[in-house]
């Protein structure tokens, strides 16, 4: 039995709220008689963070993110930062951890669960039994290039840049880990990229190409331009297994698919760093793919399930808990049956229910499970 050591960044406005649901189930594994139990710390992150030290993140919270097995994250970010300084903005400490742990893997699954079939913008047939897995890059490309900059011209108008950048290695990385996940899934990887007017893309291209060759024969690889890919996925979304795709791409597509999961208020992510040398351990974080959700924050109407779901990502990518992991997936897929929703997945003949209150049913419904 081990003790797994984690780091708790809930962030701002909903972040709290879901973050104190995940706690409550790190309690109910910790009040178990047998199997692994967790220490916590927490932090601050994002516009809290600002407001209590200067920075979207300390030095001393990195060094906390730095030594845990893994960091759970809720979300940052709101009205109330839009006008502090660009290099101290919420989304900075995001950005800092994504970069200093050079967690460059970023799995977004995206599953509809049979009961959220009616709740997706989509009809039923489209994406009832969808299951797709949106693998971003997430530390290079257009977030990170350099330059990145504002100037003022001679004539006091301005010019920015965002600079798109990518290398081979770190395509090739990138490519392994959707290559690996496909062999465990539908064994299929569509490329998505702009080859056809990005320089990287067409480096995308054939460095994906290549590691195809070299690396994983066996599993079927596509390219698919990212526009059409956008288009394909509202079309016809089962055709997808994974989908490997850079950072900007990424982060577009990965909310398009959250719809048709019903809400995004459904959508976990893990983002991963290369395995260790010595101990093959990743470092790690995850988070829902959704945001701080500013106007609905503090009224109990956040949907926990999207967090919740990244905690037991945590448990089956970094903790060796792939069981529990499952019951916990288990636990949310009966109380969807039984017709719980929140208000951002509600439909008619459903009971709506409070943050809080899906928390307290996913945690009897994993005691049912686990008994
Ligand atoms: C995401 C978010 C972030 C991103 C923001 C909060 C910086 O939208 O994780 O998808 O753009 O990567
Ligand atoms: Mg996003």
């Amino acid at each position: 039995m081990k003790t797994h050591n984690l780091l708790l960044l809930p962030g701002d406005g909903i972040g709290v709220e879901i973050m104190a649901e995940v706690e409550r189930i790190i309690e109910f594994f910790n009040g178990r008689s047998d199997g692994d139990s967790f220490e916590t710390t927490s932090d601050l992150v994002g516009g809290a963070a600002v407001d209590a030290h200067g920075v979207a993140i300390t030095d001393e919270a990195m060094a906390k993110a730095v030594a845990a097995d893994a960091v759970i994250f809720g979300a940052v970010g709101g009205p109330k930062w839009d006008d502090v300084p660009y290099d101290i903005r919420p989304e900075a400490g995001l950005l800092r951890l994504r970069k200093d742990l050079d967690l460059y893997a970023n799995l977004r699954p995206a599953i509809c669960y049979p009961a959220l079939a009616d709740a997706s913008s989509l009809r039923r047939e489209i994406v009832e039994g969808l299951d797709i897995m949106i693998l971003r890059e997430l530390t290079g490309g257009t977030y990170f290039g350099e330059p990145k900059e504002t100037v003022t011209l001679e004539d006091g108008s301005k010019r920015s840049v965002d600079t798109t950048l990518y290398t081979t290695g770190e395509i090739e990385r990138v490519a392994k880990v959707a290559f690996d996940l496909a062999r465990k899934r539908g064994n299929k990887v569509h490329m998505a990229a702009k080859w056809n007017v990005m320089k990287t893309g067409v480096l995308w291209r054939e460095v994906t190409t290549q590691t195809h060759k070299d690396y994983a024969p066996d599993v079927e690889l596509e390219h698919i331009l990212a526009d059409n890919c956008a288009m394909q996925l509202i079309r016809n979304p089962k055709q997808f297994d994974v989908i490997l795709t850079d950072n900007l791409f990424g982060d577009i597509l990965s909310d398009e698919a959250s719809m048709m999961t019903g809400s995004l208020g459904m959508l976990p992510s893990a983002s991963l760093g290369s395995p260790d040398e010595k101990t093959g351990k990743r470092k790690a974080l995850y988070e829902p793919v959704h945001g701080s959700a500013p106007d609905i924050s503090g009224q109990g109407l956040a949907n926990p399930i999207a967090m919740i779901a990244s905690f037991a990502m945590a448990l089956r990518y970094s903790l060796d808990m792939g069981e529990e992991a499952d019951l916990i997936d288990k636990a949310v897929a009966a109380v969807l049956e039984k017709g719980l929703r929140t208000g951002d997945i509600m439909q008619d003949g459903k009971k709506q229910v409070s943050t809080s209150e899906m928390g307290s049913a996913i945690l009897e419904e994993l005691g049912v499970l686990m008994a």
